[in-house]
């Protein structure tokens, strides 16, 4: 395999030289240059991927910037939008909502009340996924990362097990984010 990969830039490589040798030099690289730079777009254009464009590659992340107090399955509401490509993020309901299909990477870091427990859980539509628990006598963080594979309109959430207050203050200690790895 390594060496079927190796034989186009090797051939980049003889044809440069060739070139070299043939005609004046600066030609001679700045063709191969080229060439090169085609290639590379090539394989980055590689069936139509979003991937690697900001205006296209969906990708939020929000900060809670306040004590919310939730009930039993309440959804956070990462008030504060830092990035939202795509606008798949809602800060209004808290919502992530895949504005297209893909593998998704998604992870929320939260912060209990200082001596309370919190646990929150990271919900794939009506699917529970991962936990995350915090308790202690001071304020303690819980993180969850997950990826997940999304269809189109698919949701996540991070949502409270119980009555609980969800700790964050200008610090941004809770936070939720997410973005697109593949298609
Ligand atoms: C919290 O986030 C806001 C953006 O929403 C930013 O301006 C501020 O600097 C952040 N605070 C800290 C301590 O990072």
């Amino acid at each position: 395999m390594k060496m079927i990969c190796c034989i186009p830039v090797l051939a980049l490589i003889l044809f440069g030289e060739m070139v070299e040798g043939t005609c004046n030099s600066n030609l001679g690289s700045s063709l191969l240059g080229d060439l090169i730079g085609m290639v590379l777009k090539l394989k980055g254009s590689d069936n139509g991927c979003c991937c690697l464009n900001k205006k296209t590659t969906p990708a939020f992340s929000a900060i809670l910037t306040k004590v919310q107090s939730l009930g039993v399955k309440d959804t956070i509401k990462f008030d504060k939008v830092v990035t939202n490509i795509q606008n798949g993020y809602n800060p209004s309901s808290g919502i992530f909502t895949a504005p297209m299909a893909g593998v998704y990477q998604l992870s929320t870091t939260v912060m209990s009340h200082k001596g309370q427990k919190l646990v929150v859980h990271l919900w794939y539509n009506d699917v529970k996924m991962s936990g995350g628990w915090g308790l202690g006598n001071q304020h303690v963080q819980a993180t969850i990362n997950m990826v997940l594979e999304l269809q189109k309109g698919d949701q996540v959430t991070i949502k409270s097990r119980e009555s609980n207050n969800v700790y964050s203050d200008d610090d941004n200690y809770t936070c939720f984010s997410g973005y697109l790895i593949a298609q």
